[in-house]
């Protein structure tokens, strides 16, 4: 077996950590039970790009248990928990290209190598895959029956490929279900960002000045949770109904160039490349604490940072410091990088249950009708999305009301009016 890991010396204890999160993702479990009942991805070969930490190897050994040969690699370079990607390799006998800390070249042989296993399927978390397959591995592209993305930026590269008619094969946008994004983005990215922040500076977060660049389902959360922390929350936005909705959810709203004097903590969630830029780490107080919880490392200029400053200096493990002078520093933290997966273990278990539900599913939806399906970017069915939900319900043991006859007699009428 083809394989590229960090080392074995902890694989015990990525085993652990994998059996841990499982424990917390009682909606893949039944899921994984009727795979390996009815194995429906019998013989398919599916290459995930994925984040490679213990809920996507829960999420691997569902497919394997669906009969599927699965093909593991980072989808970003500070992600991966080696001691996770270890465990894939040696107890499940998954191959795994993933090193923590990769360079770029390495992040790239490790995408290509996972392509070398020829996926009919494949599973991105920020397009990556599927550039690739568009780009120097082309010819890769004619086998793949479908995709399916993970996250809002990866769905963000899709449909702009979609309107250039670029797309060789169809998509499913697993990010769009709705048991993905209300919960993931919203409550994975707001704790998780909170507590990548948290491990790596131990701030006290009453009382601080916390900057939310971005009010989507991500910054939305993030800007939920830190105010709950006791934080005073800004949120900085360009869209105006986004704005809004900050403004009347009771935050603060300011463009970030005034922002940028006032913030104890700055974290950007927006997609977008260069939302904190040279004028803005310019009027940082001293002390200016910045996280990135976007996909990609693009939203913190950190080369005009890097020009500005007289020196650099790792402050503690995942903060490094900025001397602007004599009296202003400046911290950024985990590089850039998802500061949530670089800092702390990304988002808990019960929350990627719901999310890798949906994964799972979209890898037997793209096996079932790919024949049928446009080279578009698809959603999944509502139906799928309220089974999700209604299983979670279930092992949460909470109960819901069911319409009366009458109630739904009701609902389907159009007569009936004032
Ligand atoms: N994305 C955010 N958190 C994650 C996690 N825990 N596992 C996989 N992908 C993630």
């Amino acid at each position: 077996m083809n394989y590229d890991v960090a080392s074995f010396q902890r694989a015990r204890e990525g085993v652990q950590r994998i059996a841990w999160a499982e424990r917390s993702m009682p909606v893949l479990r039944l899921i994984r039970q009727r795979f390996a009942r009815t194995k429906p991805l019998r013989g398919l070969t599916i290459a995930a790009c994925l984040h490679v930490t213990s809920e996507t190897a829960v999420l691997m050994q569902t497919l394997k248990a669906g009969g599927a040969s699965a093909v593991l690699c980072a989808s970003n370079p500070l992600s991966t928990q080696d001691d996770v990607a270890a465990a894939l390799v040696k107890v499940d006998a998954i191959p795994v290209f993933a090193r923590h800390g990769e360079d770029r070249k390495t992040y790239y042989r490790h995408l290509q190598q996972a392509v070398a296993a020829k996926p009919v399927i494949t599973m991105d978390d920020g397009a990556d895959l599927v550039t690739l397959l568009h780009t120097s591995e082309q010819r890769a592209a004619a086998r793949i029956w479908g995709s399916t993305e993970e996250t809002t930026t990866g769905v963000i590269r899709l449909r702009s490929m979609e309107k250039r008619k670029l797309l060789k094969f169809p998509v499913i946008a697993v990010n769009d279900s709705a048991t993905k994004h209300f919960f993931d983005n919203r409550y994975g990215t707001g704790q998780s960002t909170v507590d990548g922040i948290t491990r790596a500076t131990n701030i006290l977060w009453a009382g601080k000045v916390a900057v939310i660049v971005g009010y989507g389902w991500c910054g939305r959360g993030v800007a939920m949770r830190a105010k709950g922390m006791g934080a005073r929350v800004i949120v900085t936005e360009v869209d105006p109904l986004r704005a809004l909705e900050a403004v009347m959810d009771g935050y603060e709203v300011m463009p970030i160039a005034r922002a940028a004097g006032v913030g104890d903590v700055f974290i950007t969630l927006t997609g977008n490349t260069s939302v904190i830029r040279r004028e803005h780490f310019a009027a940082m107080k001293d002390g200016a604490l910045v996280a990135n919880s976007g996909h990609f490392n693009v939203e913190l200029d950190l080369r005009d940072l890097k020009k500005l400053s007289r020196e650099t200096y790792l402050a503690r493990q995942h903060v490094r410091a900025f001397v602007l002078s004599k009296r202003r520093t400046v911290f950024v933290l985990g590089d850039g990088r998802l500061v949530n997966l670089a800092a702390a273990e990304g988002h808990p278990a019960a929350v990627m249950d719901m999310s890798f539900a949906n994964q799972a599913l979209a890898a037997e939806f793209v096996k079932k009708h790919h024949r049928t399906m446009d080279k578009r970017v698809h959603v999944l069915p509502t139906e799928l999305d309220h089974q999700i939900a209604a299983l979670k319900l279930k092992a949460l043991g909470i109960r819901i009301d069911r319409l009366t006859p009458k109630q739904a007699r009701y609902l389907d009428s159009w007569t009936a009016g004032t």
